[in-house]
């Protein structure tokens, strides 16, 4: 069996795309999770992109011990300098450099000939290496440039000190038999390239990004970057999941494993989606909600006869909950820890306390409550934890030829708030009483979505919404309840607590 190594990009690449920024803190859970999930490299950032980056980089190098620690860096001394301070402190730091070097990108956007390509890389590449013994090198645009000249770039990242060399499919162009052939003639073209890691990054424009990848690894190919739910910029970065079952189920014909526990994968896929606020598609392989759903007859029928019959993974290995054991009322602290520790969640004592009060008052509502229901409540600690603004009552009034009105009540510290508006829907005379109440008129209202956690009349209905601010800046707040109007006010204040947080940053 071939040792693949998983080097998550989700913290840079995928917080790059439109929708997916995170706050210090939401990156530093995301990183501690992804440690637990068994990644070998995180891409933290890019250090030099702004001071919050070079920050948020640094707290993720002291956050985790397991993996490598990578932040990314253009050609330059000022970004291999900032990014060598941002991950000096890790366990095991890299720097991961990069330049592009296809001829449009060489023409267009570097304006350098490839001469000063090459020569940029051996001196920068050496430069990084004189600071940190783990240098990544990637050819940007790498599956559009000539292939001679590829060798020749990634020959001199390894006599300058490379010891990953990266292919990506920027853009992603390409097609799996042409990232197989392209790994095969650098195998046999680069001098050295025996001696350092070979990995691939591939984008999934054209929806190959996670075939690609996997035709890289039968061609030699030691390292897969990819991103959790596979967010990156446009249409995403091959899908970590996806990479991962794939090489496990599949061992057969692949011969090649990863250190990913599988078990955490559901678990690194919910809790994204609940930092970021971008749903999970039902239909996404793995952990969408409907991957593992049998609708039809014929298809039930021959699961109940022989799960195999249609199930080619068991969705216990991804970590799904499985909604066998319910809770309810008279369940106590323990009966919750217990299931909360099957579910490989370990709160401190002061995690619990929170989560318990909260699993109460939902029992009060709600008769059976799932693993779904139970993961919900954990996933949402965090913004009790965070909020200023503390959602106390609220009373709604609408219907059909009548004005909506909302009265809120909420607590700021130590002082107790509330404003009463009308407006075109209960919750936009909700939003509109707390925006008065905070004078925070100018926040926009980008998205909102309600989900349901479980099936069900009395299901937990989960409000996602996305606050814009004038200045541009956006923040996502979600919330939970059985009452969906109360969940979509909680995800409001939460979003609001989030934007404070930044302002006092
Ligand atoms: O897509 C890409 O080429 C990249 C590089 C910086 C590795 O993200
Ligand atoms: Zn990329």
């Amino acid at each position: 069996m071939k040792r693949i190594k998983i080097f998550d990009t989700t913290l840079r690449d995928g917080e790059q795309s439109p929708g997916c920024s995170m706050n210090l803190s939401e990156k530093i859970e995301m990183a501690r999770q992804l440690e637990k999930l068994g990644v070998d490299v995180i891409e933290a950032g890019f250090a030099i992109a702004s001071p919050m980056d070079h920050k948020s980089v640094k707290a993720i190098a002291a956050a985790v011990s397991e993996p490598v620690v990578a932040s990314l860096a253009r050609c330059t001394k000022g970004d291999i300098d900032a990014a060598w301070d941002a991950v000096k402190e890790a366990k095991k730091p890299r720097i991961h450099v990069f330049l592009a070097t296809s001829d449009i990108h060489m023409e267009y956007k570097l304006q350098m000939t490839r001469e000063q390509v090459l020569q940029s890389i051996s001196e920068m590449v050496a430069y990084a290496a004189s600071l940190c013994g783990d240098i990544e090198f990637s050819a940007e645009d790498a599956s559009r440039s000539d292939p001679a000249f590829l060798a020749r770039c990634y020959e001199n990242a390894i006599a300058a000190g490379a010891t990953t060399l990266n292919v990506p499919d920027t853009v992603g162009y390409s097609t799996p038999q042409e990232m197989y052939d392209l790994i095969c003639y650098l195998k046999e073209h680069v001098k050295g390239i025996d001696g350092v890691d070979i990995s691939v990054h591939c984008h999934n424009d054209l929806g190959m990004a996670v075939a690609n990848s996997l035709e890289c690894i039968r061609a030699g190919a030691t390292q897969v970057e990819c991103t959790v739910n596979g967010i990156g910029e446009r249409a995403g970065n091959a899908s970590l999941e996806e990479v991962a079952m794939a090489l496990r189920t599949r061992r057969d014909f692949y011969q090649a494993e990863t250190g990913i526990n599988t078990r955490q994968i559901y678990r690194s896929s919910k809790l994204l989606s609940n930092i970021t606020g971008v749903p999970i598609p039902p239909s996404k392989a793995i952990v969408g909600a409907n991957a593992f759903a049998h609708e039809s007859g014929i298809h039930q029928h021959g699961v109940l006869a022989n799960a195999q019959t249609y199930e080619i993974m068991n969705s216990a290995d991804v970590g799904v909950p499985q909604n066998t054991m319910v809770l309810g009322k008279h369940s106590g602290k323990h009966a919750l820890r217990d299931k909360l520790l099957s579910m490989g969640y370990e709160l401190t004592d002061e995690e619990m306390e929170k989560v318990f009060a909260r699993f109460k008052t939902l029992a009060d509502k709600k008769k059976n409550i799932t693993g779904s229901d139970i993961e919900a409540l954990v996933l949402h600690r965090r913004n009790a934890f965070l909020a200023s603004c503390e959602l106390m009552s609220h009373v709604v009034n609408t219907g059909h030829g009548v004005p909506n009105t909302s009265y809120i009540q909420m607590r700021r510290g130590d002082t107790i708030l509330e404003d009463v508006a009308i407006g075109s829907g209960p919750l936009d005379a909700s939003f509109k009483a707390i925006n008065h109440m905070l004078g925070l008129e100018n926040i926009r209202l980008g998205s909102y979505s309600l989900n349901a956690v479980t099936d069900g009349e009395d299901a937990i209905g989960e409000a996602v919404v996305k606050l814009e601010t004038p200045d541009g800046e956006s923040y996502t707040g979600t919330g939970l309840s059985t009452d969906i109007i109360e969940s979509s006010i909680r995800a409001y204040v939460n979003g609001i607590n989030k934007m404070m947080e930044a302002a006092n940053h």
